[in-house]
């Protein structure tokens, strides 16, 4: 089979760069290898997410840029997929000219026949069908070593809670869980292609398995750990309303649980809650907070935050302010409400101006700065096990000679904080490759996004793996 290239531009969350992987797996089947060249395509996708406005236009703003490539190579197939592809259909082919192909979040296993068709008889194709039913897509994972230390698995699609804002229910479809032995299964495979970290997907996934009545989410996290091979676990995203002590005691009972969550708040104001229908309050909100603090001491918490809700008020947003002191959360992502197709706050009044918004976005920011800071001096002079995911980006070539002291490595801690070290001695031969390895580390700087750290110790491999020896420095 001749080989052909294949370039995906995966914009949004989590969960399209998992479906990217899977998108990428399943055209190996028709002979696609991946390019980071878009030139050096035959086949081009862009896999496009809707939650705000400027992601939406992102999309398009890339396929305008490829209307040359189309021009010069008029057999390249350029496809759109992901969630604007299911939310816009069939106007996106008036609105691109040069686009072959539309598909939707629950048509990833119909790729490769889609893209055989249009090879064949130069067609254009639309297929935005939502099954309702998980498609597990049937291809024989590579078990080859990618160099790959940390992966996303999704267990689970779609999402039946309609917060007023957000579009992802129209787009993703309601929840449907994966089977667990199918994800247990995949996770085994990865951990055979090098992977030591997974990180579970799902839009609430403390639902897991409950319309199925398939295991719990907890359970499900105990089998993983009983993974051989598999060293750290993480999950996103867990809606507070639905946070159980069971979960909580997750991170305490089972040892492969990182020391993080996101979860995500949106406001501190209940009356703003109330109409983004998250169904929690602010109060039951900090008091999970001090609950999971009180099971697992040092756990790192992640947040997001919408400003400027419809009818938000400069006193919500105090609200909203004063919550991000009380939690001191070690990161936040924030962002300006933006209105979505269907989503039931586009209809709401009380529209709050794009400047005010941009104000109340920057004084979150500033006030996060801070915290995200302090969190970071807190951990130098501290001992952190860090799962090393390869070399930073400042040093990304390992095939030309390395002087010892160039090497700079970078990986996370449990509790998701990014940290580069070099390696100053000679305990290690510079060939010896430091991926997928946990490696103790002193912390001695702290930046506002990472950790700077010396190397104490490497810790000795699970034995059996891949043949290794082990090393303790
Ligand atoms: N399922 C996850 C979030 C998925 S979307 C959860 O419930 O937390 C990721 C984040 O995008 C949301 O947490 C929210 O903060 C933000 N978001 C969603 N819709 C938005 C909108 N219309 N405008 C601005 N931000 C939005
Ligand atoms: Fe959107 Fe709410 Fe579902 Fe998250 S829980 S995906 S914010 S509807
Ligand atoms: Fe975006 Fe779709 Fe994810 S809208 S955030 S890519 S689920």
């Amino acid at each position: 089979m001749k080989t052909k290239h294949l370039y995906i531009n995966t914009i949004g969350c989590q969960m399209n760069v998992y479906d990217s992987e899977q998108i990428a797996k399943g055209l190996t089947v028709l002979g696609y290898k991946l390019t980071s060249l878009p030139e050096k395509a035959d086949l081009i996708i862009v896999n496009t997410c809707t939650i705000r406005k400027k992601a939406e236009q992102k999309a398009f703003s890339f396929l305008g840029r490829m209307t040359g490539l189309k021009r010069k190579k008029p057999d390249l197939i350029i496809g759109m997929g992901g969630c604007v592809a299911q939310q816009e259909g069939q106007k996106i082919l008036q609105r691109v000219p040069h686009l072959d192909l539309v598909f939707g979040t629950n048509a990833i296993g119909r790729l490769p026949g889609m893209i055989k068709t249009i090879t064949a008889k130069k067609c254009r194709i639309v297929d935005i069908k939502m099954s309702g039913q998980i498609e597990e897509l049937d291809f024989i994972e590579d078990k080859h070593h990618t160099g790959k230390v940390s992966s996303f698995v999704t267990i689970m699609q779609g999402c039946d809670n309609y917060c007023t804002y957000c579009v992802v229910p129209y787009v993703r479809g309601r929840e449907t869980s994966r089977n667990p032995d199918k994800i247990i299964n995949e996770i085994c495979g990865l951990v055979e292609s090098g992977v030591r970290e997974v990180t579970l997907l799902g839009q609430n996934v403390n639902s897991y398995g409950n319309k199925e009545g398939l295991c719990t989410f907890p359970e499900l996290l105990a089998r993983v750990n009983e993974i051989d091979g598999l060293l750290r676990i993480r999950f996103t995203t867990s809606h507070p309303k639905d946070l159980s002590t069971d979960l909580m005691l997750a991170f305490k009972d089972l040892n492969k649980m990182c020391n993080h969550i996101h979860l995500p708040i949106q406001s501190g104001s209940n009356r703003v809650l109330k109409r983004m229908n998250r169904k929690y309050s602010r109060k039951l909100y900090l008091e999970k907070i001090d609950k999971l603090r009180d099971i697992c001491s040092n756990m790192a918490i992640t947040s997001d935050i919408i400003v400027g809700f419809p009818g938000e008020t400069r006193t919500d947003f105090q609200e909203t302010l004063d919550l991000i002191k009380k939690v001191e959360f070690d990161g936040l992502f924030a962002f300006k409400y933006s209105d979505r197709p269907n989503a039931a706050a586009a209809r709401f009044e009380d529209k709050i101006s794009e400047k005010e918004k941009k104000e109340r976005l920057q004084q979150v920011l500033t006030l996060q700065a801070h915290f995200t800071t302090q969190k970071n001096k807190e951990l130098v002079g501290s001992t952190q096990s860090i799962l090393v995911e390869g070399l930073s980006k400042k040093q990304t070539r390992i095939d030309k000679p390395i002087i010892n002291d160039d090497v700079q490595w970078t990986g996370r801690t449990s509790t998701n904080k990014i940290v580069n070290f070099s390696r100053r001695d000679n305990a290690l031969s510079c060939e010896q490759i430091l991926t997928g390895r946990m490696v103790k580390v002193r912390i001695v700087k702290a930046h506002s996004h990472s950790l700077w750290g010396e190397p104490v110790s490497i810790v000795p491999m699970f034995l059996g793996l891949r043949g290794e020896k082990s090393y303790v420095a």
